[in-house]
């Protein structure tokens, strides 16, 4: 099992599969670093150990001894310090750089990982796209022999999550999100009434129609309304689809009309199988955009060698954070708005759309960037939208602001995940599989034995003392 093969890495790596995933990984390595290079962009380091500044993420701190009571974070990306290079006239910059994020792990996430990491001076977002586009077309042809032709289609965020459920689509096959909250909000159907009709939640009904999915058996069916359950939805109608109408247990108190659109509204035919969240609209997109995903897994309609990248393009600036009740930037705070939104800063804040763009490929987010504030004036404003004093943003950020005001060009740039491109180039099911030494969904190094304790002379000179439960 993996747990046997990740504490014994060294021979786990003497196997010929595991060699060639390694070596594939280092030829991306070393195709990406001679393609800037090429491209006479400089590889600059910056700083593993730096202020904390959470960019998203929680930092890992490490205390320091000169300075007790002090602490320094690992970088989460090196987002300020390649922007103040653009202030110091460092105007194409790239590093192949170490990213550290204390968060839940999943099997695209390592808490350390490495980011293909640019940044350019005088650029729009379609100059950041090109560059990344030729270098993903020539890692493909490199690694995988394989020719990707044509450019790579964009779409907007707010397309994005309507058709898919989802700010990383899977474009390779359609089983799109159907909007029906119309056509059942004539229903008397209790389920219906109590949903669409609470103004808090914005309640909806989204759906998916499976093409001759009317085959499933009672227990596959079973099996996706646990997998919604698991995300949070009470259930899941499902209606399998006959010349007489649709089937299924929610059905009976569906008046025939009412089925009758819905079946026109998912352009189902008989023998199809119609499943529908009907919930407050956000979970119900996001349960729904996973349920897609897993159907398509179910029956094979995510085909392996099929690639399509697509560039997500308008996301909103702010996403609202429950826990704090306050905007919090989807992207990093550094982003910048569409010039014509940046008014709706303060008035209308969750409307104010960011130049920030994504790069997904086959439902995998691989990168993301965004032109940034060169203004300090506007990155002020950001800071106080995010709910944080001038006190406070010079605090954390003060560095960045003051560089900016002493005259910074426009810049922008990108980071793409080098282990996620590595996993999906090579094929691999786990990010773990293109790392030589990775630690487990729980953080911990198998192999070595960390994270692990310290003596306490160590915590002494440190000034820390352990609280033990
Ligand atoms: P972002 O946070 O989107 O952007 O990260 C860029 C890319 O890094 C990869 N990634 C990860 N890979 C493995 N494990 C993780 N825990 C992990 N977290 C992120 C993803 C992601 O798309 N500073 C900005 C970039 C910019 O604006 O230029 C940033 O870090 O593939």
């Amino acid at each position: 099992n993996e747990a046997l093969r990740l504490k014994y890495r060294y021979l786990d790596l003497r196997r010929p599969v595991m060699r060639k995933k390694i070596e594939n990984r280092v030829k991306i390595t070393s195709f990406i670093r001679r393609y800037f290079e090429d491209l006479n962009f400089l590889e600059i380091e910056t700083p593993i150990l730096l202020k904390s500044t959470p960019e998203g993420a929680r930092d890992f701190l490490v205390p320091s001894r000169l300075r007790k009571g002090r602490f320094y974070a690992l970088p989460q990306s090196p987002q300020t310090y390649k922007q103040i290079l653009m202030v110091a006239g460092f105007d194409r910059y790239f590093q192949i750089a170490r990213c550290f994020r204390d968060e839940d792990l999943r099997a695209d996430r390592q808490p350390e990982f490495t980011q293909l990491d640019a940044e350019m001076s005088f650029v729009e977002p379609e100059d950041i796209m090109a560059i990344t586009e030729t270098l993903f077309k020539g890692l493909w042809k490199k690694v995988l022999g394989i020719e990707l032709s044509g450019a790579f289609p964009k779409i907007t965020y707010a397309e994005a999550m309507r058709r898919f459920g989802k700010d990383a689509p899977d474009m390779r096959y359609g089983m799109e999100l159907v909007d029906m909250t119309d056509a059942v909000r004539p229903s008397e159907f209790g389920l219906f009434k109590k949903t669409l009709e609470n103004p808090e939640n914005k309640g909806a009904m989204i759906a998916i129609n499976v093409d001759n999915g009317a085959t499933f058996s009672r227990k596959k069916v079973e099996a996706l309304v646990d997998f919604v359950k698991a995300r949070g939805l009470g259930g899941l109608l499902w209606m399998k689809v006959t010349d007489d109408g649709v089937t299924g247990p929610g059905t009976k108190h569906i008046e025939d009309a009412v089925k009758q659109a819905i079946i026109e509204k998912a352009g189902a035919k008989a023998g199809d199988l119609i499943l529908a969240a009907v919930a407050a609209k956000k979970s119900a997109v996001s349960a729904m955009g996973a349920l897609r995903e897993e159907v398509a897994g179910q029956l094979g309609l995510a085909k392996a060698n099929d690639w399509r990248f697509v560039w997500v393009v308008d996301f909103p600036m702010f996403e609202y954070n429950e826990e704090e009740d306050r905007p919090q930037a989807v992207h990093h705070p550094f982003t910048s708005l569409l010039p014509e939104d940046t008014d709706l800063l303060e008035s209308d804040t969750y409307k104010a759309r960011a130049r920030a763009y994504d790069i997904v490929l086959n439902g995998v987010e691989l990168g993301g960037g965004s032109i940034r504030n060169h203004d300090p004036k506007v990155q002020m404003r950001i800071f106080r939208t995010l709910g944080l004093t001038r006190e406070q943003a010079m605090e954390k950020f003060g560095f960045l602001v003051e560089a900016l005001s002493f005259g910074a060009p426009p810049h922008g740039g990108i980071a793409l995940g080098l282990d996620r491109i590595a996993m999906m180039a090579i094929g691999a099911d786990s990010i773990r599989d293109v790392i030589a030494f990775p630690k487990t969904t729980a953080g911990l190094d198998l192999m070595s034995g960390s994270p692990s304790g310290v003596a306490d002379r160590q915590l002494e000179e440190l000034s820390l003392r352990i609280i033990r439960d």
